[in-house]
């Protein structure tokens, strides 16, 4: 490696950046660290190895790594109000093994949604699920609501009587029904477990639901979503034995890892620290432009999905493309204008690589400040080129209009810019 080919790689890197920075974001996965989280990141922790649990680590070197693991982990039950929380999963679906191992073993069955209805690869056939060789069911999905269909499932859960019934998807618009499905739960017994992945920051800010309130036993979930903090992962719990708990932290390591990234647990308890300050703010924001643009896409003909339900509760939209080219090109028209989303499978797709969908996220435009009137423009954007204006043309408007939002919002240093790097080159 010379100089030079470090030199080419920041290069890319700051083109990426200056890129996001002239963008609009709208992958619903996706979010911006605050200035705060990231400085952590690039800490001496990001060099440093710990096994096991603060106190009983395999390694020397690990007082100030401890006193940060245990803050999060306080901080992190105090947030989302749970009995029990790991804060060292190094990735959302590193945390869904984490729940497979403690909670699995190959053979048993497992009901959860469907790939087609928004579920995340981890709970397929091809993903943690097949590696752990468990059995998924799919519940009955009612593509009307873009929701699981209760009595359907309250059924099915009779008749297969799972070990752990699973919730939560990657295209998250409603809430599971798991008030209903409670009596059903605890008639069979089975462990509750949801991913919360997508909407960790919505769950802190009261938005969404309150899944350790409403049966769930085990929340499972990524860091970096509405959630704004760095790539890793969580869990939380309720309502589990000490056993089940130690199981849990057992899976975790030596299970599914070995150090934890601690540079990337430090930024999380930064932003766990941020969030029980700015959550509520941010989470209320976020699903009201969510709506919004949901409402305005729908007003310019382009159909979203659940408009008699005001089309989402979360963070996300799903958009119908099929009659304008398709979610895979429309996405490649979107990037062409400096809008950034992707193309999605809706209920009966059946090709993930051209499905007729695209997904929309509000929240990282909303950590940079938007607001209602924001996502009405976002919306004629989308809509100029989906309906086939040339992108080269919407991407001037889109750079002009993205110069307003380069600061961050809902941090400890609201107000810095967004997309800042260090000038490190020798
Ligand atoms: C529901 C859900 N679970 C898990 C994941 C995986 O998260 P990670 O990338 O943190 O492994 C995703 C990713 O988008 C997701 O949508």
């Amino acid at each position: 490696m010379t100089l030079d080919d470090a030199k080419y790689i920041r290069e890319q890197v700051m083109n990426h950046n200056k890129w996001f920075e002239e963008s609009i974001p709208m992958i619903a996965s996706e979010n911006l660290m605050s200035p705060l989280a990231k400085e952590v990141m690039i800490s001496d922790f990001a060099d440093r190895y710990a096994e096991g649990l603060p106190g009983k680590r395999y390694y020397q070197g690990n007082i100030f790594v401890d006193k940060v693991e245990i803050k999060a982990t306080e901080i992190a039950k105090n947030l989302f109000k749970a009995d029990f929380a790991d804060v060292r999963p190094i990735s959302g679906t590193v945390a869904n093994m984490a729940v497979l191992f403690a909670f699995a073993q190959p053979g048993d069955v497992i009901t959860t949604c469907a790939l087609a209805q928004g579920a995340h690869i981890s709970t397929c056939e091809f993903g943690a699920f097949g590696q752990r060789a468990v059995k998924s069911v799919n519940y009955p999905f009612s593509e009307e609501d873009m929701n699981i269909d209760v009595d359907g499932t309250i059924k099915l859960l009779k008749e297969v009587k799972p070990k752990v019934a699973q919730f939560g998807l990657s295209v998250f618009l409603f809430p599971p029904p798991l008030k209903e499905l409670q009596d059903t739960f605890n008639e069979i017994g089975c462990l509750v477990w949801e991913d919360c992945a997508h909407v960790l920051g919505l769950i802190a800010g009261g938005q969404f639901h309150d899944p350790l309130r409403e049966g769930v036993n085990i929340v499972s979930s990524s860091t970096h979503k509405t959630f704004p903090g760095p790539n890793h992962g969580m869990l939380l719990g309720a309502n589990l034995t000490e056993e089940q708990e130690k199981e849990l932290q057992k899976a975790v390591f030596p299970g599914v890892t070995s150090s934890h990234h601690l540079h990337a647990m430090a930024s999380l308890a930064v932003t766990l620290a941020e969030m029980e300050v700015f959550a509520k703010e941010y989470a209320a924001q976020t699903c009201k432009n969510a709506r919004q643009l949901g409402e305005s896409l729908y007003e310019l003909g382009i159909p979203v999905l659940c408009p008699d339900l005001g089309f989402t509760r979360s963070h996300a939209i799903a958009v119908d493309v099929s009659e304008f080219g398709g979610g895979k090109d429309c996405a490649k028209w979107l990037e062409d204008a400096n809008i950034i989303c992707n193309k999605n499978m809706l209920p009966r797709d059946t090709s993930a690589v051209r499905p007729s969908g695209l997904r929309l996220g509000a929240q990282e435009m909303t950590r940079l400040g938007m607001k209602e009137s924001e996502m009405k423009e976002v919306a004629g954007f989308i809509a100029r080129v989906v309906k086939g204006e040339d992108p080269a043309k919407v991407k001037e408007d889109v750079k002009a209009f993205k110069k307003q939002f380069d600061t961050i919002k809902f941090c400890f240093n609201e107000g810095e810019k967004a997309y800042a790097y260090h000038k490190l080159v020798p």
